[in-house]
């Protein structure tokens, strides 16, 4: 079977490839890039990830999911969530992110904090479900790690003992978030394929 994907970063496309081997084909949507941009202004990573997979599903031939993440400080209630990608205003990179974070934070005991992304799947503008996962870690004080992206060198997961900054990717993908979100969507599918025998 075939799903298509609304993403343009290659990474995000990689890592939902590799997980998907031996489920679903994962293509993504031609000339996604091209297309009118769907404005992501919804309060929630669910309604988010719905809007974003609604959208696009117009200009897919068949089933396409979309995804929506970000980072939850429970110190900060509930921030940077949906604004994640754009914490520090126009313009933000990384590490403007980044920075702002610790700036927030500093002096604050209370660091835990966790990843979540929602996947939504959706066919010609009909939504068939959302699929979230979720990790738990807590903010550093300091970056540690030059790997992943985003607020990674600065979330420590216990488990790892280490930042998901200096860890690789398929090794993050197996308990990130998005590993997590995907995997749901998955199971999903072949449920959904094994009731069609
Ligand atoms: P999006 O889902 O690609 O729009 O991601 C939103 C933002 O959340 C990103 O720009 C990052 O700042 C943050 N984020 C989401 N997932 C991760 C992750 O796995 N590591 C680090 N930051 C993340």
């Amino acid at each position: 079977m075939k799903l298509y994907c609304a993403t343009t970063n290659p990474g995000k496309l990689r890592e939902f490839r590799l997980a998907a081997q031996g489920h679903v084909e994962i293509e993504p949507v031609e000339e996604l890039g091209r297309l009118p941009e769907c404005v992501e202004d919804g309060a929630t990573f669910e309604e988010n990830a719905a809007k974003k997979a609604l959208h696009y599903s117009a200009w897919a031939p068949g089933p396409l999911f979309a995804d929506d993440s970000g980072l939850v400080v429970d110190a900060l209630g509930g921030a940077p969530g949906v604004v994640s990608a754009r914490f520090s205003g126009p313009g933000a990179t990384d590490a403007s992110n980044n920075a702002l974070l610790l700036e927030k934070l500093r002096g604050i005991g209370n660091r835990t904090a966790r990843f979540v992304c929602v996947i939504a799947v959706a066919e010609q503008g009909c939504l068939a479900g959302t699929f979230r996962g979720e990790v738990e870690g807590r903010i550093l004080d300091q970056a540690r790690g030059a790997q992943g992206f985003g607020y990674d060198p600065l979330f420590f997961f216990e488990p790892y003992g280490c930042t998901f900054g200096e860890v690789e990717g398929p090794r993050k993908f197996e308990v990130s978030h998005r590993g997590r979100a995907l995997r749901a969507m998955l199971d999903y599918f072949d449920r959904a394929a094994f009731q069609s025998r």
